[in-house]
Protein backbone atom coordinates (compact mmCIF):
# COMPACT_ATOMS: atom_id res chain seq x y z
CA UNK A 1 0.00 0.00 0.00
CA UNK A 2 1.09 3.85 -0.68
CA UNK A 3 1.26 6.13 2.30
CA UNK A 4 1.04 9.59 1.10
CA UNK A 5 1.88 11.94 4.05
CA UNK A 6 0.27 15.24 4.60
CA UNK A 7 1.95 18.37 6.13
CA UNK A 8 -0.74 20.00 8.15
CA UNK A 9 -1.07 23.21 9.95
CA UNK A 10 -0.99 22.20 13.56
CA UNK A 11 -2.27 25.13 14.58
CA UNK A 12 -5.18 26.07 11.32
CA UNK A 13 -5.29 22.60 9.93
CA UNK A 14 -6.34 23.29 6.58
CA UNK A 15 -9.79 22.01 5.81
CA UNK A 16 -9.00 19.94 2.51
CA UNK A 17 -6.39 18.14 4.27
CA UNK A 18 -8.94 17.50 6.81
CA UNK A 19 -11.82 16.31 4.20
CA UNK A 20 -8.76 14.23 2.67
CA UNK A 21 -8.58 12.46 6.23
CA UNK A 22 -12.30 12.32 6.82
CA UNK A 23 -13.11 10.31 3.45
CA UNK A 24 -10.96 7.78 4.53
CA UNK A 25 -11.83 7.18 7.84
CA UNK A 26 -15.74 7.11 6.18
CA UNK A 27 -15.02 4.75 4.02
CA UNK A 28 -13.32 2.29 6.85
CA UNK A 29 -9.25 3.02 6.39
CA UNK A 30 -7.34 3.86 8.52
CA UNK A 31 -5.91 7.80 9.24
CA UNK A 32 -2.75 8.35 11.66
CA UNK A 33 -3.29 12.22 13.12
CA UNK A 34 -1.49 14.23 15.67
CA UNK A 35 -2.68 14.57 19.30
CA UNK A 36 -1.55 16.74 22.20
CA UNK A 37 -0.06 13.72 23.86
CA UNK A 38 0.92 11.35 20.92
CA UNK A 39 0.30 10.52 17.47
CA UNK A 40 -2.63 8.59 17.18
CA UNK A 41 -4.03 5.53 14.24
CA UNK A 42 -7.65 6.22 13.68
CA UNK A 43 -10.75 4.19 12.32
CA UNK A 44 -14.44 4.75 12.62
CA UNK A 45 -14.62 3.67 16.19
CA UNK A 46 -18.49 2.39 15.70
CA UNK A 47 -17.33 0.27 12.41
CA UNK A 48 -15.62 -3.57 13.85
CA UNK A 49 -13.96 -4.11 10.21
CA UNK A 50 -12.05 -0.54 10.35
CA UNK A 51 -11.24 -1.00 13.73
CA UNK A 52 -9.51 -4.85 12.90
CA UNK A 53 -7.03 -2.97 10.45
CA UNK A 54 -5.30 -1.08 13.64
CA UNK A 55 -4.46 -4.62 14.95
CA UNK A 56 -3.11 -5.77 11.71
CA UNK A 57 -1.15 -2.58 10.69
CA UNK A 58 0.66 -1.97 14.57
CA UNK A 59 0.46 -5.87 15.10
CA UNK A 60 -1.08 -5.27 18.17
CA UNK A 61 -2.78 -8.25 20.75
CA UNK A 62 -6.25 -8.25 20.36
CA UNK A 63 -6.84 -8.59 23.88
CA UNK A 64 -5.73 -4.90 23.96
CA UNK A 65 -8.51 -2.48 23.62
CA UNK A 66 -8.68 0.71 21.66
CA UNK A 67 -9.25 4.62 23.39
CA UNK A 68 -12.43 6.32 21.76
CA UNK A 69 -11.94 9.78 20.85
CA UNK A 70 -14.99 12.52 20.87
CA UNK A 71 -15.10 16.29 19.64
CA UNK A 72 -17.86 16.79 21.71
CA UNK A 73 -20.43 15.81 25.07
CA UNK A 74 -22.87 14.73 22.84
CA UNK A 75 -20.88 12.30 20.99
CA UNK A 76 -19.61 10.54 23.96
CA UNK A 77 -22.97 10.04 25.38
CA UNK A 78 -22.90 7.76 22.25
CA UNK A 79 -20.67 5.73 23.55
CA UNK A 80 -20.91 5.50 27.86
CA UNK A 81 -24.22 4.05 29.47
CA UNK A 82 -23.72 6.02 32.82
CA UNK A 83 -21.74 8.78 33.97
CA UNK A 84 -20.67 9.09 37.47
CA UNK A 85 -20.13 12.69 40.07
CA UNK A 86 -15.68 12.04 39.16
CA UNK A 87 -16.38 11.41 35.57
CA UNK A 88 -18.34 15.09 35.49
CA UNK A 89 -15.49 16.89 36.89
CA UNK A 90 -13.10 15.77 35.16
CA UNK A 91 -15.01 16.57 32.11
CA UNK A 92 -15.27 20.27 33.39
CA UNK A 93 -12.13 20.59 34.59
CA UNK A 94 -9.70 18.21 31.91
CA UNK A 95 -11.39 18.39 28.49
CA UNK A 96 -10.57 18.93 26.15
CA UNK A 97 -7.03 17.03 27.30
CA UNK A 98 -4.54 14.68 28.27
CA UNK A 99 -7.08 12.73 30.42
CA UNK A 100 -9.08 8.85 29.53
CA UNK A 101 -12.10 8.06 31.38
CA UNK A 102 -13.05 4.43 31.65
CA UNK A 103 -16.58 4.49 32.04
CA UNK A 104 -19.70 1.46 31.50
CA UNK A 105 -19.92 1.33 27.68
CA UNK A 106 -23.03 1.29 26.03
CA UNK A 107 -24.22 -1.83 23.17
CA UNK A 108 -23.28 0.44 20.16
CA UNK A 109 -19.66 0.14 21.40
CA UNK A 110 -18.03 -2.76 18.83
CA UNK A 111 -16.54 -5.22 21.30
CA UNK A 112 -13.07 -5.47 19.16
CA UNK A 113 -12.83 -1.42 20.83
CA UNK A 114 -13.13 -3.05 24.34
CA UNK A 115 -10.81 -6.36 24.13
CA UNK A 116 -14.27 -7.98 25.17
CA UNK A 117 -14.59 -5.59 28.49
CA UNK A 118 -17.78 -3.79 29.49
CA UNK A 119 -16.09 -0.79 30.07
CA UNK A 120 -14.85 1.96 27.22
CA UNK A 121 -12.41 4.72 27.30
CA UNK A 122 -12.85 7.96 25.82
CA UNK A 123 -11.04 11.59 25.48
CA UNK A 124 -11.87 14.20 23.98
CA UNK A 125 -7.96 15.65 22.57
CA UNK A 126 -7.13 19.54 22.45
CA UNK A 127 -5.07 19.10 19.52
CA UNK A 128 -6.54 21.28 16.55
CA UNK A 129 -6.20 18.43 14.35
CA UNK A 130 -7.51 15.90 16.06
CA UNK A 131 -10.40 17.66 17.27
CA UNK A 132 -11.33 18.60 13.70
CA UNK A 133 -10.48 15.44 12.10
CA UNK A 134 -13.09 14.00 14.49
CA UNK A 135 -16.08 16.98 13.47
CA UNK A 136 -15.30 16.57 9.91
CA UNK A 137 -15.47 12.94 10.18
CA UNK A 138 -18.65 12.74 12.20
CA UNK A 139 -18.45 9.81 14.23
CA UNK A 140 -15.91 9.18 17.06
CA UNK A 141 -12.39 7.46 16.42
CA UNK A 142 -10.67 4.64 18.14
CA UNK A 143 -7.10 5.15 18.15
CA UNK A 144 -4.36 3.55 19.94
CA UNK A 145 -0.90 5.38 19.66
CA UNK A 146 0.52 5.31 15.77
CA UNK A 147 3.72 3.07 16.15
CA UNK A 148 4.39 -0.40 16.08
CA UNK A 149 3.33 -2.63 18.64
CA UNK A 150 5.83 -2.32 21.42
CA UNK A 151 8.07 0.61 20.14
CA UNK A 152 7.66 3.72 22.15
CA UNK A 153 4.82 5.97 20.99
CA UNK A 154 5.08 8.05 17.61
CA UNK A 155 5.48 11.66 19.21
CA UNK A 156 6.64 13.13 15.27
CA UNK A 157 5.38 12.52 12.00
CA UNK A 158 8.46 10.85 10.95
CA UNK A 159 8.27 8.66 13.57
CA UNK A 160 4.98 6.94 12.26
CA UNK A 161 6.33 7.05 8.70
CA UNK A 162 9.32 4.58 9.85
CA UNK A 163 6.68 2.40 11.61
CA UNK A 164 3.93 2.48 9.04
CA UNK A 165 4.62 3.12 5.82
CA UNK A 166 3.15 0.80 3.34
CA UNK A 167 0.19 -0.51 6.03
CA UNK A 168 -1.34 2.63 5.90
CA UNK A 169 -3.33 4.94 3.11
CA UNK A 170 -2.64 8.44 5.14
CA UNK A 171 -0.41 10.70 7.72
CA UNK A 172 -1.12 14.04 8.82
CA UNK A 173 1.83 15.44 9.77
CA UNK A 174 1.49 18.18 12.26
CA UNK A 175 4.91 17.94 13.47
CA UNK A 176 5.72 17.41 17.19
CA UNK A 177 3.47 16.29 20.01
CA UNK A 178 3.45 19.34 22.06
CA UNK A 179 2.96 16.77 25.74
CA UNK A 180 4.93 14.17 24.05
CA UNK A 181 3.66 11.26 26.23
CA UNK A 182 0.40 8.99 26.40
CA UNK A 183 -2.96 10.83 28.48
CA UNK A 184 -3.38 9.67 31.72
CA UNK A 185 -5.72 7.07 32.11
CA UNK A 186 -8.49 6.89 34.66
CA UNK A 187 -11.33 4.55 36.03
CA UNK A 188 -14.22 7.15 37.41
CA UNK A 189 -16.67 4.02 37.71
CA UNK A 190 -15.28 2.41 41.01
CA UNK A 191 -15.98 3.81 44.26
CA UNK A 192 -12.58 6.00 44.13
CA UNK A 193 -11.35 7.29 40.97
CA UNK A 194 -8.17 5.07 40.06
CA UNK A 195 -5.24 5.83 37.36
CA UNK A 196 -4.46 2.64 35.48
CA UNK A 197 -2.11 4.21 33.26
CA UNK A 198 0.64 7.60 34.27
CA UNK A 199 0.04 10.23 31.53
CA UNK A 200 0.06 14.06 30.68
CA UNK A 201 -2.19 14.60 33.69
CA UNK A 202 -0.90 14.32 36.82
CA UNK A 203 -2.40 12.54 40.10
CA UNK A 204 -1.68 15.58 42.11
CA UNK A 205 -3.77 17.63 38.96
CA UNK A 206 -6.68 15.02 39.53
CA UNK A 207 -6.56 14.95 43.51
CA UNK A 208 -7.33 19.03 43.28
CA UNK A 209 -10.20 18.24 41.62
CA UNK A 210 -11.29 14.62 42.75
CA UNK A 211 -9.66 14.53 46.04
CA UNK A 212 -8.59 10.98 47.06
CA UNK A 213 -7.23 9.16 43.99
CA UNK A 214 -5.77 5.74 43.94
CA UNK A 215 -2.91 4.24 41.30
CA UNK A 216 -3.80 0.70 39.82
CA UNK A 217 -0.89 -1.71 41.32
CA UNK A 218 -1.28 -5.09 40.60
CA UNK A 219 1.01 -7.53 42.31
CA UNK A 220 2.58 -10.17 40.04
CA UNK A 221 0.20 -12.28 40.04
CA UNK A 222 -2.95 -9.94 39.25
CA UNK A 223 -3.70 -8.36 35.41
CA UNK A 224 -3.82 -4.64 35.53
CA UNK A 225 -6.97 -2.68 34.91
CA UNK A 226 -5.71 -1.22 32.14
CA UNK A 227 -4.81 -4.88 29.67
CA UNK A 228 -1.68 -2.80 27.53
CA UNK A 229 0.24 -2.19 30.94
CA UNK A 230 0.75 -5.58 31.15
CA UNK A 231 2.90 -5.83 28.14
CA UNK A 232 6.01 -4.42 27.57
CA UNK A 233 6.33 -0.94 25.39
CA UNK A 234 8.91 1.61 24.70
CA UNK A 235 11.61 -1.04 23.94
CA UNK A 236 14.30 0.09 22.21
CA UNK A 237 16.77 -2.16 19.90
CA UNK A 238 19.90 -1.72 22.87
CA UNK A 239 20.24 -2.81 26.46
CA UNK A 240 18.91 -0.15 28.34
CA UNK A 241 20.07 0.92 31.76
CA UNK A 242 18.44 3.62 34.05
CA UNK A 243 20.22 5.28 36.59
CA UNK A 244 18.22 7.24 40.02
CA UNK A 245 19.75 8.89 42.58
CA UNK A 246 21.70 11.80 43.60
CA UNK A 247 22.84 13.91 40.78
CA UNK A 248 26.77 13.48 41.35
CA UNK A 249 26.39 9.72 41.94
CA UNK A 250 24.27 9.32 39.06
CA UNK A 251 26.55 11.35 36.84
CA UNK A 252 29.72 9.75 38.17
CA UNK A 253 27.98 5.63 37.47
CA UNK A 254 27.51 6.85 33.96
CA UNK A 255 30.72 8.10 33.83
CA UNK A 256 31.76 4.19 34.57
CA UNK A 257 29.11 2.68 32.35
CA UNK A 258 30.04 4.38 29.64
CA UNK A 259 33.34 3.56 29.57
CA UNK A 260 32.38 -0.29 30.24
CA UNK A 261 30.67 -0.24 27.65
CA UNK A 262 33.19 1.26 25.47
CA UNK A 263 35.45 -1.34 26.65
CA UNK A 264 32.87 -4.18 25.46
CA UNK A 265 32.81 -2.27 21.83
CA UNK A 266 29.69 -0.87 22.42
CA UNK A 267 27.90 1.94 21.38
CA UNK A 268 26.92 3.99 23.89
CA UNK A 269 23.59 6.79 23.87
CA UNK A 270 23.56 9.05 26.85
CA UNK A 271 19.92 10.35 27.58
CA UNK A 272 20.32 13.04 30.34
CA UNK A 273 19.28 16.08 31.89
CA UNK A 274 20.36 19.42 30.66
CA UNK A 275 22.39 19.87 33.98
CA UNK A 276 24.17 16.23 33.89
CA UNK A 277 25.17 17.09 29.69
CA UNK A 278 28.57 18.85 30.77
CA UNK A 279 30.24 16.40 32.39
CA UNK A 280 28.96 12.94 30.06
CA UNK A 281 29.83 14.74 27.15
CA UNK A 282 33.65 14.60 28.11
CA UNK A 283 33.25 10.74 28.22
CA UNK A 284 32.47 10.54 24.55
CA UNK A 285 29.15 8.68 24.21
CA UNK A 286 28.52 7.98 20.68
CA UNK A 287 25.31 10.08 21.36
CA UNK A 288 24.48 12.35 23.82
CA UNK A 289 20.97 13.37 23.94
CA UNK A 290 19.40 16.02 26.05
CA UNK A 291 16.05 15.50 27.55
CA UNK A 292 15.16 18.63 29.04
CA UNK A 293 16.40 20.42 32.55
CA UNK A 294 15.47 18.22 35.59
CA UNK A 295 13.39 21.01 36.79
CA UNK A 296 11.48 21.41 33.87
CA UNK A 297 9.75 17.95 33.86
CA UNK A 298 7.03 18.27 31.27
CA UNK A 299 10.42 19.33 28.71
CA UNK A 300 11.78 15.65 29.58
CA UNK A 301 8.26 14.20 29.07
CA UNK A 302 8.03 15.89 25.42
CA UNK A 303 11.65 14.68 24.26
CA UNK A 304 11.85 11.51 25.88
CA UNK A 305 10.16 9.05 22.90
CA UNK A 306 12.42 11.00 20.22
CA UNK A 307 15.35 10.32 22.47
CA UNK A 308 15.07 6.16 22.74
CA UNK A 309 13.92 6.73 19.01
CA UNK A 310 16.99 8.53 17.96
CA UNK A 311 19.05 5.62 19.88
CA UNK A 312 17.48 2.86 17.74
CA UNK A 313 18.42 5.09 14.70
CA UNK A 314 22.07 5.30 15.40
CA UNK A 315 22.64 1.99 16.11
CA UNK A 316 23.24 2.29 20.05
CA UNK A 317 23.26 -1.06 21.84
CA UNK A 318 23.79 0.13 24.73
CA UNK A 319 21.38 3.40 26.48
CA UNK A 320 22.48 5.02 30.13
CA UNK A 321 19.32 7.21 30.84
CA UNK A 322 19.41 9.49 33.94
CA UNK A 323 16.41 9.61 35.99
CA UNK A 324 14.33 12.75 36.96
CA UNK A 325 12.37 12.97 40.45
CA UNK A 326 8.94 11.21 40.49
CA UNK A 327 5.94 13.65 41.11
CA UNK A 328 4.01 15.36 38.55
CA UNK A 329 4.44 14.66 35.10
CA UNK A 330 8.22 12.90 36.90
CA UNK A 331 5.90 9.97 37.55
CA UNK A 332 4.66 9.50 34.19
CA UNK A 333 8.43 10.00 32.53
CA UNK A 334 9.79 7.34 35.05
CA UNK A 335 7.21 5.17 34.21
CA UNK A 336 7.88 5.34 30.54
CA UNK A 337 11.47 4.89 31.49
CA UNK A 338 11.00 2.07 33.81
CA UNK A 339 9.05 0.31 30.68
CA UNK A 340 11.90 1.04 28.18
CA UNK A 341 14.63 -0.53 30.80
CA UNK A 342 12.68 -3.45 31.06
CA UNK A 343 13.41 -2.64 35.03
CA UNK A 344 16.74 -2.79 34.58
CA UNK A 345 17.71 -0.02 37.13
CA UNK A 346 20.79 0.97 38.60
CA UNK A 347 20.05 2.99 42.06
CA UNK A 348 23.17 4.88 43.27
O1 LIG B 1 -2.62 9.79 24.61
C1 LIG B 1 -3.13 8.71 24.34
O2 LIG B 1 -3.81 8.05 25.18
C2 LIG B 1 -2.92 8.16 22.92
C3 LIG B 1 -3.56 9.13 21.94
C4 LIG B 1 -3.51 8.64 20.53
O3 LIG B 1 -4.86 9.42 22.35
N1 LIG B 1 -3.44 6.84 22.80
C5 LIG B 1 -2.86 5.76 23.39
O4 LIG B 1 -3.51 4.57 23.11
O5 LIG B 1 -1.88 5.83 24.07
P1 LIG B 1 -2.88 3.13 23.41
O6 LIG B 1 -3.79 2.17 22.76
O7 LIG B 1 -1.48 3.11 22.98
O8 LIG B 1 -3.03 2.95 24.95
C6 LIG B 1 -4.32 2.83 25.53
C7 LIG B 1 -4.24 2.27 26.93
C8 LIG B 1 -3.84 0.83 26.94
O9 LIG B 1 -3.02 0.56 28.07
C9 LIG B 1 -5.19 0.12 27.07
O10 LIG B 1 -5.07 -1.16 27.65
C10 LIG B 1 -5.97 1.09 27.94
O11 LIG B 1 -5.56 2.36 27.51
N2 LIG B 1 -7.43 0.95 27.72
C11 LIG B 1 -8.12 1.17 26.58
N3 LIG B 1 -9.42 0.87 26.73
C12 LIG B 1 -9.57 0.46 28.01
C13 LIG B 1 -10.68 0.01 28.80
N4 LIG B 1 -11.90 -0.10 28.28
N5 LIG B 1 -10.46 -0.34 30.08
C14 LIG B 1 -9.22 -0.25 30.61
N6 LIG B 1 -8.12 0.18 29.92
C15 LIG B 1 -8.29 0.52 28.65
MG1 LIG C 1 0.42 2.61 22.74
Amino acid sequence: MQTKRIYIDPVNPEQEFLKEGAKLLQAGELVAFPTETVYGLGANALDPSACSKIFAAKGRPQDNPLIVHVCNRAMAELLVEEWTPEAELCVQHFWPGPLTLVLPKRPTVPDIVTGGLDNVAIRMPSHPVALRLIEETGFPIAAPSANLSGKPSPTMGSHVWYDLKGKIPLILDGGACPVGLESTVLDVFGRVPTILRAGGISKEQLEKVLGEVRVDNPSKDQAPKAPGMKYRHYAPRGEMILVIGFRKRVVQRMADEIQKGHARLKRVGVLCTLESAPFLHNWFPELLFVLGSKDRPAEVASNLFEGLRLCDERGVDLILAEGIEEGGLGTAVMNRMKNAAGQHIQYV
